[in-house]
Formats: C-alpha cells, sequence, structure tokens
C-alpha cells in the first residue's frame, strides 16, 4: 500500500527529501548542503548538476527508508524560486550555472529598462517589477554574454529548479508550475500564460520555455527510484509554505524565515494592484483556477546569522544567537541594515549596501548580534505598513523556517508587529505544503481544505513591548534604514 508522499524540498543553501503520511506526520528527511558560488560581488551561482545529484541522493535514501517506490504514492516539488537553469535536450546536462535569485548581475539593465518607462507596464502584466531578483533579466543576460547557451538553438532548454528536477526526474517532461512561471517576468498574471511581448523583452527564446502547468495533479512518472512514482505536486517553496501554513482564505498571511524571508497575503481569485511596491503573484493554480497572493519579499534573513557566522565569526552557531540577544536588555542603539544583496522589498534598492550603525566604546559583540536578529522585526514591520496601505494588513501572522526556532525572534517579530504570531509545532511548513499538494495531484484529498488536516498544532507569541520601547526602536530603524537608501542614490 502506497503510505508516504515524497516531497523534494529545494532551498537556496540546501536540498532536503522528506515523507509525510496521510496525517502530515514525516517519517524521514536527508539533507545535503548546496555549494554557493560567489565569482565576483554581487553574483550568486549554483551548480545544477550538484542541485539535481544531491537532490537524487536525498530522494534515493527517503524511497529506501519508506521501503521501496510502491509505498510512495506520489511526490510533491518545491523550490528556490526565480534560480535560472540552462541545459542541453539532447545531453541532459546544464550549459552554464545556475543564476540565483540573489544575484545582482543584471542591476544596471533592469535600471535602464526602469528609465525608458517599461515598469508600470511590466507590473501590470506580471504583477512583478524591474528587479534582477527575477528570472527574466537573467535569461536576457545569458542569451547575451554565454555562447553556450545563446549558440543552443534547438537544444536549450531553460527553466526554474522545479522544471530541472522534473526534467531529470522523467527524462525529458518540460514543464513549469504557475507559480514558479509568476516568477519569471515572462507570464502574464491574468492569463497563466507566456507573454509574447515579455518573452521578447527579455530575449528568451520561446520554445526553450517550459509549458506552464497546475501546482497539484498527474504530471509525469520518474522510474529512477526502481519502480513508477508519479509526480503530483509543485510550487515554489514560498507558495508551498503558504498552503502549509494553511493560509486558504483571503487575508491569511505567513512569514517564512528561511535564507530570505518572504511574507505572502491570501488575495483570492483577482491579481492584487499594489501601489506600494509590493508583488502581486500566483499562490497556487489548481484546475486550472488561480488564486493570488500579495507578496513582500526580504532578500536577507537566515544568511545574515549564516555570514556573522561563517564570514565575520562573531558567532560559532546560529542557536547561541537567542541566548546572546537575551544577555543584553536591549540594542544599546545599535541598528543593522542588512542590505548585503541590496534590499527588496519595499524599497527595491539593488545597490543598496548592509550597514550596521549605532555604534559606541559601549558597544558588544551582543548588542550586535541583538541587531542582526532584531533586523527581522524591523524589516517585516516595514512590509506590514506597505501592505496595510495596500488594503491588505495582517492581523495576525503564521511564521516559519529555520529561523522562527529561535524563541525570541518569534516574541520579537509579536512585539514589533503589534500583533499575534503563529509559529507551527511543526516548523517545515514548505515541504509540507508541496506534501498537501501532491496529496490532492494523487488523489489522497479532494482540495487543499481538505488536506490541510495535515497541519499539525501551533504556539502562539502575544505582544508584550511597551508602546514607547516599541517606538523607539522604530525611529531607530527607520534612521538606520533611510541612511542606507539615502547612501545608494
Ligand atoms: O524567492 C526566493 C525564495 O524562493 C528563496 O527561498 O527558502 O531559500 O529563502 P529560501
Amino acid at each position: 500500500m502506497s503510505q508516504y508522499i515524497l516531497v523534494l524540498d529545494e532551498g537556496t543553501t540546501s536540498t532536503r527529501a522528506m515523507l509525510f503520511d496521510q496525517g502530515g506526520a514525516c517519517h524521514g528527511s536527508r539533507s545535503a548542503e548546496l555549494t554557493q558560488h560567489y565569482p565576483e560581488p554581487g553574483r550568486v551561482e549554483h551548480d545544477a548538476a550538484e542541485i539535481w545529484n544531491r537532490t537524487f541522493a536525498c530522494a534515493q535514501a527517503m524511497v529506501e527508508k519508506a521501503g521501496g517506490p510502491e509505498r510512495i504514492a506520489a511526490i510533491g516539488i518545491t523550490n528556490q524560486r526565480e534560480t535560472i537553469i540552462f541545459w542541453d535536450r539532447v545531453t541532459g546536462e546544464p550549459l552554464a550555472p545556475a543564476i540565483v535569485w540573489q544575484d545582482r548581475r543584471t542591476a544596471a539593465f533592469c535600471r535602464k529598462l526602469r528609465q525608458s518607462g517599461e515598469e508600470s507596464a511590466v507590473q501590470a502584466r506580471t504583477g512583478l517589477l524591474l528587479d534582477p531578483y527575477f528570472s527574466g533579466s537573467k535569461i536576457s543576460w545569458a542569451m547575451h554574454n554565454l555562447p553556450e547557451v545563446a549558440e543552443a538553438g534547438d537544444r536549450l532548454a531553460i527553466g526554474t529548479v522545479e522544471s530541472w528536477l522534473i526534467w531529470k526526474l522523467t527524462g525529458g517532461l518540460h514543464v513549469t508550475d504557475a507559480t514558479n512561471a509568476s516568477r519569471t517576468l515572462m507570464m502574464a498574471l491574468g492569463s497563466g500564460s507566456w507573454d509574447d511581448g515579455l518573452i521578447d523583452l527579455f530575449s528568451a527564446p520561446r520554445d526553450a520555455l517550459p509549458e506552464i502547468i497546475d501546482c497539484a495533479g498527474q504530471f509525469g512518472t520518474t522510474t529512477l527510484f526502481g519502480g513508477e512514482i508519479p509526480i503530483c505536486g509543485l510550487a515554489g517553496d514560498q507558495q508551498a509554505a503558504t498552503i502549509g501554513q494553511a493560509c486558504l482564505e483571503k487575508g491569511e498571511s505567513k512569514g517564512t524565515y528561511g535564507t530570505g524571508a518572504f511574507v505572502l497575503t491570501n488575495a483570492g481569485s483577482t491579481p492584487p494592484k499594489s501601489r506600494k511596491r509590493l508583488l502581486s503573484t500566483v499562490a497556487w493554480q489548481i484546475g486550472g483556477k488561480r488564486t493570488y497572493a500579495l507578496e513582500g519579499s526580504i532578500f536577507v534573513a537566515g544568511s545574515l546569522i549564516q555570514w556573522l557566522r561563517d564570514s565575520v565569526g562573531l558567532i560559532g552557531t546560529a542557536a547561541e544567537t537567542e541566548e546572546i540577544a537575551r544577555s543584553v536588555t536591549d540594542n544599546g542603539g545599535v541598528y543593522c541594515v542588512p542590505a548585503l544583496s541590496g534590499i527588496g522589498a519595499p524599497h527595491w534598492q539593488p545597490d543598496a549596501r548592509a550597514a550596521i550603525s549605532g555604534m559606541s566604546f559601549s558597544t558588544g559583540r551582543a548588542h550586535i548580534v541583538r541587531a542582526a536578529l532584531e533586523a527581522m522585526a524591523h524589516q517585516t514591520v516595514d512590509l506590514k505598513t506597505a501592505f496595510a496601505a495596500d488594503g491588505a494588513d495582517w492581523s495576525r501572522l503564521r511564521i516559519d523556517g529555520g529561523m522562527v526556532a529561535n524563541d525570541w525572534m518569534a516574541q520579537d517579530l509579536a512585539n514589533m508587529l503589534a500583533i499575534t504570531v503563529e509559529r507551527p509545532q511543526f516548523a517545515e511548513t514548505t515541504a509540507l505544503g508541496a506534501a498537501m499538494l501532491a496529496g490532492v495531484g494523487c488523489g489522497w484529498f479532494e482540495d487543499l481544505h481538505a488536506a490541510a488536516a495535515m497541519r499539525g498544532a501551533v504556539d502562539e507569541f502575544e505582544p508584550t513591548i511597551a508602546k514607547t520601547v516599541r517606538q523607539k526602536r522604530l525611529d531607530g530603524w527607520q534612521h538606520a534604514v533611510e541612511s542606507v537608501l539615502g547612501a545608494a542614490h
């Protein structure tokens, strides 16, 4: 009997395979780190072959753990979004390094397009902005700078990470789901199809692009694990977390604090229009019908803590930040604006650079670490203000991602947002969302509402901070972020 859904959760810094049963219990997990390549300042690349090999090895370990492919009802895939891969349809090998969502190499190109007045039309069609974050300008860059891609002709295939994994798993099926396609800058948000004008704007060869499909259904089969397993669920990781947090009704919101931090608010069946430089995106598409979300994308969250550990050596482990933050009564006037790869929503300033400000001789390590953690709440408050101005304020926020295991940070979010923050006891909501989609796709559940029974108990954090203390923090942050934005102009 097929007992499990196998989820492949391919994130920015690691890839993971997990086994879920119908009740949402996780029966196994195997993960592997992914190598981050920084060939030049502002450039971030991955090796697509490594992504595939490590994902496959993790998946194979979980198939064995399950007791063989016949015990697996379906595969669900979720992935870092926007990262773009170029491969050869004949050999099935990558033609170039994957260009990662954090990569800023196309900042000048995007600026030029903005200056020539393209942005409002692009935003109206795609829900996105002209920023290097999205796949479109990365494809344009490759077509103009990489002969191995530009000259591949009919052999060229282009796709985001889920497309690449499906191609490898099925031996040549070229598809993408509507959530991932909605991040390329080339999908018309209202129709869910490729937009020819935008494809031309980004010099993308039409025939190299995948077909856009639903997030739940029977999409293809893999035989690589010694038996047939259908692929039944697909979604970008932030959309999967939205589903895993059961944000199924309009207005329900989640924030995931992983490598970056991404807040999505369910916007219902009509694409929202932001006046505050938030993104309009597909939350999921099932049976050809799309549910939309308003999104605020913060580029640096857990990667800041990783940077403090690996590059600066200020901390030994991410976990110790909680105790360090608690060891001081406040930030001592120190603010950290973590613009290590520019600033995303709501400011969108790819050239901004990070700053730690307000230091004096009384500043110690703990103040800097605390300021780094506080930056998560500060950035999220800026998003909340923008969402509220767009008519989509949050009444509570469901949080997840590696960082929120830190109780101090979860409480700080509640304090600074001044709303209840809800944290599921099972924190892998991205993988859970992919399992829910695959569960719908393989017929375990009738719809996502039924699949939401997979989500377990939650803990709640209520605001406890004094108004004056909160306001002082907000003023300090405002000042710090304005200096960083001012320096970038
Ligand atoms: O848009 C980028 C996002 O999908 C990356 O997610 O989980 O690696 O921070 P994560």
